[in-house]
Formats: C-alpha cells, structure tokens, sequence
C-alpha cells in the first residue's frame, strides 16, 4: 500500500455512518470499536485494526495523530446557514427578552431589512473580513461543509455581492461553502406596497443572473405569513429549478402557512425550521422524502414555542438535519454542541439520532454522497473528539469537544482539551 497522508489511531471508536436513516440510529453510525483512519489524497483509504495496517501504509511523510482514547466521526455538515451579513442585532435580543416577538421587531423597520441595510453597506472585501471569523468558529466546533445563503441583499447587485463573498471564502478558508440563493427572504423596503415586482425582480433578473455566473446551487424562499406566500413561493422556486438550482425552503417557522405541503410538491431537498409543522404537512414530506432540517437555537433565541417536532418526524421516516442556523437576528451562534443538545433536549431526538443528523443527514441534505461517513473512497474530513462517546457531545451541553479537525486529509484545527469521560 502506497503511504498515507495522515493516519488517527489510538480513538475509543470510529463512526463511519454507513447506514440509512431508515434504521436504528446507533446501527446506522456504525461503530467501529478501537478502529484507526487513514486518508491518502484526500479520501479515506484504510478504516479498521491497526494491527491489520497494510504493510507500508506509514511513511515517513504520514502525519500521525494520536486520539488519545477519544472516538473519531466525519466532519459536521452544516445544512443552514446566514453567515454572510454586516451589522448586528444585540438590541433585538434585548428587545425580546423583555417580551418584544420577532415579527413586532421586524414590523418596527428591524430584523431581516436591518441586516440588509447594513449588508448593503458594506462592500465585498468587509463581508469577507466579518464572516471569516464565523466561519472559523464553526470549524473549531469540527463543521467541515457548510451551506450559505445570501438573502441580505435583496436587489440583483446585492445579491450577486453576497454570493461571490461566498466563492470568495471557500478559496480562503478549509470550510467547504454550498451557496443558496435567498432572494426571497423579505420583501426590500424599496418594494413595500409592490411585491410583485419584487417577485419578478427574483424570477427574471436575479434568479438567471445568479445561474449565469453559477453562483448558487440551491434557492431558498421564507415562506411565511409575513415573507412569502405559498404561490410567490412556488413561482420563484419553480424558476430556480428552470435554472438549474434545487429547492429548499423555510417553512413553517412562525405560522402553519402550507409550505411543508409546497416542499413536498415541489420536491424539495429540505424544509427548514418546521416549529410549526401540522400534521398533514409532516405526512406530506415523508411521502416526498423532503429532509427536514431543524435548527432548535433559533427557537430557543427566539423564545418561541413550540420547537419542532423533531421526535414524531423522525417517526414518520423523515431523514433529518440539524443546522447551525448562523445569524443576527434569529441564532447568534455558532455552537454545534448546543445544537446538539437542544436536539435532544427538545426535539426529542436521541445523541445517535442528533448525531447523524448533525453528520451524514445533513450531508445528504446538500446532496453530498461522500460526506458525513467515513466509508474507503469518502471525503477525508474527520474529527477527533475529546471525548470516548458521541453520546457526550450533547449531554455536556453547549461545550465543544472536536480536538483535532481535518478536512480532506490535511489538520486544520487543533486545540488543548481535556478528556470529559
Ligand atoms: O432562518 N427566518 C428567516 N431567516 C432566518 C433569520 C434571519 C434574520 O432574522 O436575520 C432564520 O431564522
């Protein structure tokens, strides 16, 4: 065997994730006791004994990373994200704590349109300067892909801006970005009283304007009471599909408003948020096999109830995704672990369910087939944990455990940490 790149031994266990969502969730991570990982150009290339190493798989030029006892899984998968905007948000916060609803704020001229008119602003060299720090918070919580979504521009030139920022740290940082077009995430200021316009500034401007630089590979709509109609919704992702861009949506958020059962009919690859999902809407994405992306810290952030019926989904057979939802306004974090924990705390969802939707769920939510497993021939991004369990990761709630992150084979963090088993 030719010399690996980088070889981890010592680990309590490696999760590869190569079953479904459609079995046990502690089958699916597929636990491999006291196994090592090795990754040659990129890839996984040996996972299992290290006493069953092929002879010259270490080289003098492999890297060697002691787990120290702890367990190693792949990369997190971060299936939705915002964190490309200028401008903060810290007086909303405090607004809401003292009983103001995020949809009142929004009504007064804050929210979403605060963060565009700041993002404007804002050119494209300080979007970048603003988000890389976001971006690398991220990765010390061992994310390794991320989508990202424009949605505070809101106008073609603003919009285009967003997206290149995007392009733009996926060259200078070792996040892999998936870009998503959010042209419909609020209807601009500029527009009140003709939303139509704005729709078809969406569907015959931006929307062929961001496929003609490939820009974006999925296109998101807030379809909401207070954003996006079900049937505005519809058009613009129909465009989008016309164009080459998958469709997800925010759905459901804030009121029951029919776009779980849109998702559904359009196939979509997710439905995000689903706080307030009906039934029906629930039946719907199961039999469209829509992956249902729930982002607890915003509830939480928000002070809203319920959160997402994370448990009666995963029941109905939905796959699930678990996101950071990184954002001024409604998720100022960037703290996977706390994800987790909300997940389990109150999506009801169980650490190796968590754990997967944080993982390879989220990865197939993006479409992403090598990543969020750790099979031979998969994406080489892997974390070591601190920690001999995954079932940690939530329980120690809020705290961080990745130790060492490696993405495509090459360590990108490395941090002190002490064992918490
Ligand atoms: O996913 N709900 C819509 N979009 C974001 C919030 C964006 C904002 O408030 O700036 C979300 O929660």
């Amino acid at each position: 065997m030719d010399a690996l790149d980088l070889l981890v031994r010592n680990t309590s266990e490696v999760l590869t994730l190569e079953g479904t969502h459609r079995e046990k969730a502690e089958v699916a991570l597929t636990p491999r006791p006291g196994a090592c990982v090795g990754v040659r150009g990129g890839r996984v290339a040996y996972v299992g004994p290290e006493k069953e190493l092929p002879a010259g798989a270490v080289g003098p030029s492999t890297e060697v990373v002691d787990a120290e006892g702890g367990f190693v899984g792949p990369g997190f998968v971060d299936p939705h994200t915002h964190l490309v905007f200028a401008g903060e948000r810290s007086a909303e916060f405090d607004l809401r704590n003292q009983g103001a609803t995020y949809l009142e704020i929004a009504k007064a001229g804050g929210g979403i349109v605060s963060t565009v008119r700041a993002t404007r602003a804002a050119s494209e060299d300080e979007l970048v300067r603003l988000a890389l720090p976001r971006i690398h918070r991220l990765l010390a919580h061992g994310v390794t892909v991320a989508e990202v979504k424009s949605g505070y521009g809101l106008d073609l030139e603003n919009e285009l801006k967003m997206l290149r920022v995007v392009r733009r740290l996926g060259a200078l940082t070792p996040m892999e970005l998936v870009p998503t077009l959010l042209c419909a995430h609020a209807v601009p200021e500029e527009y009140r009283g003709r939303r139509e316009d704005y729709v078809r500034l969406c569907i015959d401007e931006i929307i062929p304007a961001v496929a003609r630089e490939g820009l974006a590979r999925f296109c998101d709509v807030f379809v909401e009471d207070s954003a996006f109609t079900v049937d505005e919704g519809r058009r613009i992702l129909t465009a989008a599909r016309a164009h080459g861009m998958v469709p997800r949506l925010h759905a459901d958020q804030l009121t029951a408003c029919g776009a779980s059962e849109l998702a559904a009919e359009l196939g979509a690859a997710t439905a995000d948020h689903l706080e307030q999902v009906t039934e029906s809407g629930l039946r719907a994405l199961a039999e469209a096999n829509v992956t249902a992306v729930l982002v607890p810290t915003s509830t939480l952030f928000l002070r809203m109830r319920p959160y997402a019926p994370g448990r009666r989904l995963r029941d109905a057979g939905l796959n699930i995704a678990l996101g950071s939802n990184v954002n001024p306004g409604s998720a100022m974090s960037e703290n996977v672990a706390l994800v987790l924990g909300l997940a389990c705390l109150e999506n009801g969802l169980s650490a190796a369910e968590a754990y997967w939707a944080a993982t390879r769920g989220a990865a197939q939510s993006l479409g992403l087939q090598s990543h969020g497993r750790l099979a031979v021939g998969d994406a080489g991004d892997l974390v070591v944990f601190g920690c001999a369990s995954y079932r940690h990761l939530p329980y120690h709630l809020g705290v961080g455990h990745a130790r060492v992150v490696v993405k495509a084979g090459r360590v990108v963090v490395r941090q002190q940490m002490n064992s918490c088993a």
